[in-house]
């Protein structure tokens, strides 16, 4: 069921402040209410508002993808957007891709596959992963390379990050 958190405001803004904006942000079921800087990212209002470290902050730049979460299905890198104009979208983070104690069947495969080593670009590896398959272009390792070549690994874990979504593929 959803439910609504409100976070408390701060004190009123000197002159010299810069712009506030009042927004609800629906992030994983739940109704978020935020008084937050006019131009905070929907990454760091998750990451800093919400407690949802989940999203990454790599680049900061719309390069590295390690912020990559879901928007109506679909996937963007929350860096680059301004948390403001997302009222009233379903956002996912990889929080919410495991249910009951259950891995995503992602984020098993992943473990699987051994497709990570230190870990930073995973969560947005796997939220990107996800949405390849739902987007249907997963279809060749080519394709995954192409369709996943805005989630950069440093760790080069990239063979076992496309075995992964092969496998899942394969299941789906
Ligand atoms: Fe957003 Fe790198 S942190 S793309
Ligand atoms: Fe280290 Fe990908 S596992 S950056």
């Amino acid at each position: 069921m959803t439910h609504v958190e409100t976070e408390t405001r701060s004190s009123d803004p000197s002159p010299s402040a810069p712009p506030t904006v009042d927004i609800t942000l629906n992030v994983n079921g739940t109704s978020h209410q935020l008084h937050v800087d006019a131009r905070v990212t929907l990454l760091d209002a998750l990451r800093d508002h919400l407690g949802l470290t989940g999203a990454k902050k790599g680049c900061d730049q719309g390069a590295c993808g390690a912020c990559t979460v879901m928007v109506d299905g679909k996937r963007i890198v929350s860096c680059l957007a301004l948390a403001a104009q997302y009222e009233g979208r379903t956002i996912t983070t990889v929080e919410a891709l495991s249910s009951d104690g259950e891995l995503h069947p992602m984020q098993a495969a992943f473990a699987r596959h051994d497709a990570f080593q230190c870990g930073y670009c995973t969560p947005g590896q796997i939220m990107s992963a996800v949405c390849l398959i739902a987007e249907g272009r997963a279809n060749s390792d080519d394709d995954i390379r192409e369709f996943m070549s805005g989630n950069i690994c440093r760790c080069g874990a990239y063979p076992n990050i496309r075995a992964a979504i092969r496998e899942v593929t394969a299941e789906s």
